[in-house]
């Protein structure tokens, strides 16, 4: 009997909890103009030209059996948090199914450093954590999942008997709460407001949604202090960039649903708002589900395809809308991705395909293999062939580079990883320098090395 473990709530579910925890577009935050899809980091140095910040994805996992890659990517991180002004995840913050029981082992404890009162890690609840280090996560699908009744009924008859360690893949780190449809990841990270009654709610926003944006007031991010995300999805601005954080998991629509048309329209107002804006150098757009993989088990999957389809449904429509976009013209400068647990990066190449008829480029950096199973490469050609409307074949996407696991028997090598992005560049255009940095666990043993940068000139 094959036992499933998980459920995933419709994406109509997502959305619907998501905005009632928010309090989305209530009465009191229209009349104070209050943009909820905004933040704005409180860092004086924000507007810089050059700065750095990290990336890391699908890292919940906690120790493995001998080894902890999550909490060995963490420390080989430390040296770079002076140097760096915040630090984005790309989803699957707590595996299996997202559940609020797993946050002090797989998060607060291998992330003790980014938290006040991280000395302790075992006194700090989940749903009170202060960042030292601005940490900016998106959801990712096990950060919605729940745990099926019969999963439940077995763990909990189980759980006296056999140890976590010892469980099947399969069921472990599996919560018995589950996410409750993302509950747990919002009170960890989202400035949830359903429960302020009207008086505490007015309160709330006068203190916390004050800083101005060309859309509105919005929240605002203190590091050191306790500081939320105002959404499952926002946009924050820093040095001159607009960063874009999606909730993948109610766009990749691969079953018989829609996707949250309102966020994909969302992103395309705000896109077009910011390619107008003259103090925007550059954008790139971070979420969970990559659009283009070659990880062997998100290689031209459904919802892999469901991303790349409604996003360029975005960027198809972006492109009509403004009046001109220079030959090769970076719309948005670099994707950034997680879901597929290896870091990748992909060349995107459309050349008047899927109905567009211009050149757009696009680099797309896949950063999920900073905690769980590290995972190979599809195995055959990597290159991704379009056919095009001439019925002529041509190449789509191409991968530069992929970091994950290799070898068989005594040679495997499991190799994890996070990346840190240098920006640099003058107030025409940035240069982007993506230095891949990778941790390979080899016949029992850590090998700890830098890649080469790849330069987004
Ligand atoms: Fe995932």
């Amino acid at each position: 009997m094959v036992l499933n473990y998980t459920n995933d709530a419709p994406i109509s579910e997502k959305i619907k909890r998501m905005k009632q925890r928010v309090c989305w577009q209530n009465e009191q935050i229209l009349t104070r103009n209050i943009d909820q899809s905004r933040l704005s980091l409180d860092d004086s140095g924000k507007e810089d030209l050059e700065f750095s910040f990290l990336v890391i994805g699908d890292t919940g996992w906690g120790p493995d059996d001998g080894y902890y890659p999550q909490r060995h990517i963490a420390k080989e991180m430390l040296p770079h948090l002076k140097t760096s002004r915040f630090l984005l995840h790309t989803g699957d913050v707590i595996y299996n199914n997202g559940s609020a029981e797993y946050y002090p082992q797989n998060f607060i404890e291998p992330y003790r450093e980014w938290l006040v009162g991280g000395d302790h890690p075992q006194n700090i609840p989940y749903d009170k954590m202060t960042f030292n280090f601005p940490f900016l996560p998106v959801l990712g699908n096990h950060d919605y999942y729940e745990i099926t009744p019969e999963l439940k009924s077995l763990l909990q008859l189980g759980k006296f008997f056999i140890k976590d360690s010892k469980l099947p893949d399969s069921v472990k780190n599996v919560g018995l709460e589950g996410s409750n449809c993302g509950e747990a990841y919002a009170k960890a990270f989202i400035d949830c407001l359903e429960d302020l009654d009207p008086k505490a709610l007015a309160t709330h926003l006068d203190r916390h949604y004050s800083a101005v944006t060309d859309t509105g007031l919005c929240l605002e991010y203190q590091p050191g202090k306790f500081s939320r995300i105002p959404n499952n999805y926002y946009r924050f601005e820093y040095g001159g960039i607009d960063f874009f954080a999606l909730d993948s998991s109610t766009i990749a629509a691969y079953k018989e649903e829609e996707p949250d048309w309102k966020q994909l329209n969302w992103l395309k107002d705000q896109l077009i708002h910011s390619w107008y804006n003259k103090n925007i150098r550059g954008r790139i757009i971070y979420c969970h589900h990559p659009a283009y993989s070659t990880e062997i088990t998100k290689w031209k999957q459904k919802d892999t395809l469901a991303m790349r389809r409604y996003l360029n449904l975005v960027i198809q429509e972006v492109v009509e809308k403004i009046e001109y976009l220079p030959e090769d013209g970076p719309l948005v400068n670099l994707f950034v991705t997680g879901h597929a647990h290896s870091l990748e990066y992909l060349q995107i190449q459309h050349k008047g395909f899927s109905n567009l008829n211009c050149h757009l480029n696009f680099h797309w950096l896949v950063c999920g293999g900073s905690g769980c199973s590290a995972r190979r490469q599809h195995v055959g050609d990597v290159d991704e062939l379009e056919i095009g409307a001439d019925g002529e074949t041509k190449l789509l996407a191409q991968s530069k580079l992929f970091v994950g696991l290799s070898g068989f028997g005594k040679d495997k090598k499991y190799s994890y990883s996070f990346a840190r992005i240098d920006i640099k560049g003058n107030q025409a255009s940035p240069q982007i320098f993506i230095r891949p940095f990778v941790s390979q666990w080899y016949q029992g043993k850590w090998y700890d090395f830098e890649l080469e940068t790849i330069k987004i000139l």
